[in-house]
């Protein structure tokens, strides 16, 4: 089974599903979580330079001896380091043991995003990144960019999920020309979504778990994906969604269960964001 691409508004094609590694914060379940992940069929992969395990990353690449332009790794500059997002970028690659990204975004909108564009645009003119775009950014600060950019974002990453649905973001993405990418795709298994009667009754009928409906609800939005999983049945799971279709009514049903709810930090929250400049990436 090859992952169906998605085409970004500068022609490179992304895998609309891949695998993500927050919070894998042990280095023999990472390889080993690594290692399924490539078997199953995936071929993207997203970090951060502060998740701080670009290393293992890297290690993990090296080990499954795949060719790297089959590929598609992202990772993302920590606010601490917008003084120098050159350094920064040189810095993931070091860790990755690569000579360049497909995508490198800004993790959070937090102050001087804008200049650190620029300096992003400029990693994107000498052709060390193949894509670049931004991270929790809301329409707020895509409007700002949008006043000075030369270059627009190829994705916004924002925390999505059937309890946080933004639509009014998303149609603003779909109208410039920026493909959305979902984190915490699943809502990170809390606040009893796995539960939530309507998923289950969908689960039943498409004989599917919840999270692989949670999943195909995304892909049916158009939205980029990369559940994380150390499991290998779940990353499997994760990775049989392209067998099915949900109904526009059943589309319909998911989408009366928005609570406009975040699990992560909120975006329009300039405490946080100031806090994002304070914590340095330790790797
Ligand atoms: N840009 C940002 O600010 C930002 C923030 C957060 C995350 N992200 C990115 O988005 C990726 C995904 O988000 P996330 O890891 O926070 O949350 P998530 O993928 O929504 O959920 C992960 C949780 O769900 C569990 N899980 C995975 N597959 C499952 C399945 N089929 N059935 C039941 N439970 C399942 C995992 O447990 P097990 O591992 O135990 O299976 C883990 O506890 C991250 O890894 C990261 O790359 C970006």
């Amino acid at each position: 089974m090859t992952v169906p691409k998605i085409t970004l508004n500068n022609n490179v094609q992304i895998p609309q599903l891949g695998m993500g590694v927050f919070k894998m914060q042990d280095h023999k379940q990472f390889i080993q979580a690594f290692q399924w992940a490539i078997e199953i069929g995936y071929r993207h992969f997203d970090t951060a330079a502060i998740y701080g395990n670009e290393k293992w990353l890297g290690e993990a690449i090296k080990k499954a001896g795949i060719k790297r332009e089959e590929l598609f790794i992202t990772s993302k500059l920590w606010p601490a380091e917008f003084d120098n997002p050159q350094k920064a970028y040189e810095n993931s690659l070091k860790r990755l043991g690569l000579d360049y990204l497909d995508l490198y975004l800004i993790h959070w909108p937090a102050p001087d995003y804008e200049q650190a564009w620029q300096a992003m645009e400029q990693l994107y003119q000498d052709h060390a990144v193949r894509a670049i775009g931004v991270s929790n950014f809301m329409i707020k600060h895509l409007e700002k960019l949008q006043q000075q950019a030369q270059i627009m974002p190829a994705v916004d990453q924002v925390e999505l999920h059937p309890y946080l649905q933004r639509p009014k973001l998303l149609a603003y993405l779909q109208d410039n020309d920026i493909a959305v990418e979902a984190w915490g795709p699943l809502g990170q298994g809390i606040n009893g979504v796995f539960a939530e009667p309507i998923l289950q009754n969908l689960a039943q009928k498409y004989h599917k778990s919840v999270a692989q409906v949670i999943l195909r609800w995304h892909l049916q939005r158009h939205a980029i994906i990369f559940p994380k999983s150390i499991h290998q049945e779940r990353l499997q799971q994760n990775f049989d969604i392209f067998d099915f279709e949900l109904s526009t009514d059943d589309m319909n049903a998911i989408s009366t269960l928005d609570k406009n709810q975040p699990n992560g930090s909120d975006p329009n929250d300039d405490e946080h964001l100031a806090q994002t400049k304070l914590r340095p990436v330790i790797n």
